[in-house]
């Protein structure tokens, strides 16, 4: 009975084609700062209500705990690895062609799982290579790498030859480092993950992706409520209680069917039950017309996550507009 129930409510979450043919679900769980046990729980807790894309990276720190209840979720005969769609990021001080191959290989490993789903770069510009995730010089400052992102693409291009990966993709890449990609890649990318809330819309970024074959997935889709940044959230404005109320939904709810009807996967990230259930039950109602642009008006384009450290590397992506 149990199984029969969740079976519909996952038929309630969308999915998108890539352009290799693999799909993915429309609405996965973000897990970034999701630590230890409660990283676990919040992966077994969203399995079971209907969740079956996990996104994690290896800069998070919690794969071995999202592997662990993947793992238990699978054996308990909930799901089945081919139900599940499972995305890691190659983290910025594996960009040498060399290092990608084993650096998916560990990911693999902490996660106990034969393939991803999806591989991603997750961002363009590199760290110095070694043990060091956040390398830094004395005064503080990141230490650069001067690998070509076009480098690292052939790496991750081996681990879709080796059988690691389903497909592969990109995060935080901008129009031109796209384009400048697509011009070599013998694999195209399937996917990018950016910033998209109601504050960011990435409109532009979007239809280019759109345009290029590359799937969206929004990160930070409820903005990151109390984010360092101090970035005004916007879930409890006067337009997105109104329009709350209308739906009977709640703002964070309205925040994640907004980027839904833009084309975009939102991942929103939570530890919290309720809310990890609240964040799926978005696709039993629809926003108007006039809804969506009284969202897209409250729009700053500022973001939350800005990696303003590496402003000045050659590959940083956020010093021109999209
Ligand atoms: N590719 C990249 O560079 C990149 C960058 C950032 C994020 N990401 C991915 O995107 C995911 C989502 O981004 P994010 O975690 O930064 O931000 P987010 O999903 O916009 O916001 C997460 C925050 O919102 C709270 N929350 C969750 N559901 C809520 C609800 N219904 N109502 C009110 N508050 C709610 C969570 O609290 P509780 O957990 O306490 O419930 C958490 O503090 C990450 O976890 C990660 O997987 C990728």
């Amino acid at each position: 009975m149990q199984s029969f129930v969740l079976m519909i409510i996952m038929a309630n979450v969308p999915t998108v084609a890539f352009s290799n043919g693999h799909k993915m679900p429309m609405l996965g769980l973000g897990t970034a700062k999701s630590k230890n046990k409660d990283a676990a729980r919040a992966v077994k807790e969203a399995i079971d209500l209907g969740y079956r894309h996990i996104d994690t990276a290896f800069f998070y720190g919690n794969e071995k705990e999202i592997g662990e209840a993947i793992r238990e979720k699978i054996e308990d005969g909930c799901v089945t690895r081919e139900d599940l769609f499972i995305t890691t990021k190659l983290w910025n001080n594996c960009h040498k062609e060399e290092h990608v191959v084993p650096a998916c290989e560990k990911s693999l490993a902490n996660l106990g799982l034969k393939y991803l789903d999806l591989y991603l770069v997750h961002w363009p510009f590199a760290l110095k290579e070694g043990d060091n995730l956040i390398p830094q010089d004395k005064s503080g400052n990141l230490i650069e790498s001067d690998v070509d992102y076009v480098e690292t693409w052939r790496g991750m291009e081996e681990c879709v030859h080796q059988g690691l990966t389903r497909s592969i993709g990109i995060s935080n890449f901008n129009s031109e480092q796209i384009s400048r990609l697509l011009e070599s890649a013998k694999i195209a990318p399937v996917n990018n993950q950016i910033e998209v809330n109601i504050n960011l819309n990435q409109e532009k970024l979007v239809d280019i992706c759109k345009k290029r074959n590359i799937t969206v997935t929004g990160y930070c889709p409820l903005g990151h409520p109390g984010n360092a940044l101090g970035i005004e959230n916007k879930l409890d404005s006067s337009v997105m209680l109104n329009i709350a109320k209308k739906h009977n939904k709640t703002p964070a709810q309205i925040a994640l069917r907004y980027v839904f009807q833009k084309e975009v996967a939102p991942i929103p990230k939570s530890i919290t039950k309720s809310r990890i259930k609240e964040n799926i039950e978005i696709f039993d109602f629809t926003l108007t017309s006039d809804e969506m642009n009284a969202i897209r008006k409250l729009g700053t384009g500022e973001r939350v996550v800005d990696f303003a450290k590496a402003k000045n590397f050659k590959y940083f992506p956020f010093n021109i507009p999209f």
